[in-house]
C-alpha cells in the first residue's frame, strides 16, 4: 500500500515571525501516524523551517528547483542546496510557474531530472485549465505533460516521482475536483506511467486544489489519491492539521 502524503506548499507567503508561530505549531503537533507530511516554504526561509523542524518527523520541500547545479545562473537555487539545507521533496512545474513564468514541459522536465540527480523526491505537478476540461482535452493535456517527462528521463529513476495532479480551474478557487473526476485521473496518470515503462504501482500520486478540512476525507477515501498537495489551507495550523489526520485515518 502506498503510505500518503501532505504536502504544504506555502507559496509566496510568510514572514520570519509568522513561519516561527506556523512552524512551531507544526513541529508540535504536525506529526500524525502513517502519513508523510512535508511544508514547502520560501526559498529564504527553508534554513528557519529545517532549524524548527528538525526531528520533528515533518520534511521539507522547496516550491521550485533549478534545472543546473552550479555555475552562473543567477538567481536560481540548485538540487545540491537544496538538499544541503536539508530538503527532502521539491516541486516542480506548479501551474503558477507554467503560466506566470512561462515554464515549458522541457524545462520541467530539465527540473524533474536534476532534482532527482541531486537525491530529492520531485513533486511534478499537472493538470488542465478549466476550457481544456470543457473542451473534453483534460487527459490529453495531462498525457502530454507527463509524456515529456518520461522522454527525457531514464524510466528506471521515474518510480521515485510523486505527481500532484492540480487542475488549474482549482486552485486557489474554492472549486475541487470531486473525488471521483480526482480518482479518474489519478488512475490515468497511474496507466501513463505504467505504459511508458514506468514501475507506476507505487507512485504516489497526490491532488492539489482547494483542498481543505470539509473535503480532503472523501478525497482521501479514493483508491489512487495518495496525499493532497494543499495551499491556503497549509497557512493555517488547525486547517492543514485537520488535513494530515484525514490522511491519517484513511490509512487504517
Ligand atoms: P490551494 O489549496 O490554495 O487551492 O492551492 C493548491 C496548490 O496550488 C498547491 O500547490
Amino acid at each position: 500500500m502506498r503510505r500518503k502524503l501532505v504536502v504544504g506548499n506555502w507559496k509566496l507567503n510568510g514572514n520570519l515571525a509568522r513561519n516561527k508561530a506556523l512552524l512551531g505549531e507544526v513541529r508540535v503537533g504536525g506529526f500524525v501516524e502513517g502519513v508523510d507530511i512535508a511544508v514547502c516554504p520560501p526559498f529564504p526561509y527553508l534554513q528557519q523551517a529545517g532549524d524548527v523542524l528538525s526531528g520533528s518527523g515533518v520534511l521539507l520541500g522547496a516550491q521550485d528547483v533549478s534545472a543546473y547545479q552550479e555555475g552562473a545562473y543567477t538567481g536560481e537555487v540548485s538540487g545540491p542546496m537544496l538538499v544541503d539545507l536539508g530538503c527532502s521533496y521539491a516541486i516542480v512545474g506548479h501551474s503558477e510557474r507554467r503560466s506566470l513564468f512561462g515554464e515549458t514541459d522541457s524545462r520541467v522536465a530539465s527540473k524533474v531530472g536534476a532534482a532527482l540527480a541531486a537525491g530529492l523526491t520531485p513533486i511534478v505537478c499537472v493538470g488542465e485549465s478549466h476550457s481544456q476540461r470543457e473542451h473534453g482535452e483534460a487527459e490529453q493535456v495531462v498525457a502530454a505533460q507527463l509524456e515529456s517527462i518520461v522522454a527525457a528521463i531514464d524510466i528506471k529513476l521515474l518510480d521515485r516521482l510523486v505527481v500532484a495532479y492540480e487542475p488549474v480551474w482549482a486552485i486557489g478557487t474554492g472549486l475541487t475536483a470531486t473525488p471521483e473526476q480526482a480518482q479518474s485521473m489519478h488512475v490515468f496518470i497511474r496507466r501513463c506511467l505504467g505504459r511508458s515503462g514506468v514501475d507506476s504501482d507505487g507512485v504516489r500520486i497526490l491532488y492539489g486544489g482547494s483542498v481543505n478540512a470539509g473535503n480532503a476525507v472523501q478525497l482521501f477515501n479514493e483508491k489512487d489519491i495518495d496525499g493532497a498537495l494543499v495551499g491556503g489551507a497549509s497557512l493555517v495550523f488547525d486547517g492543514f492539521k485537520a488535513i494530515c489526520e484525514a490522511a491519517s485515518k484513511a490509512s487504517l
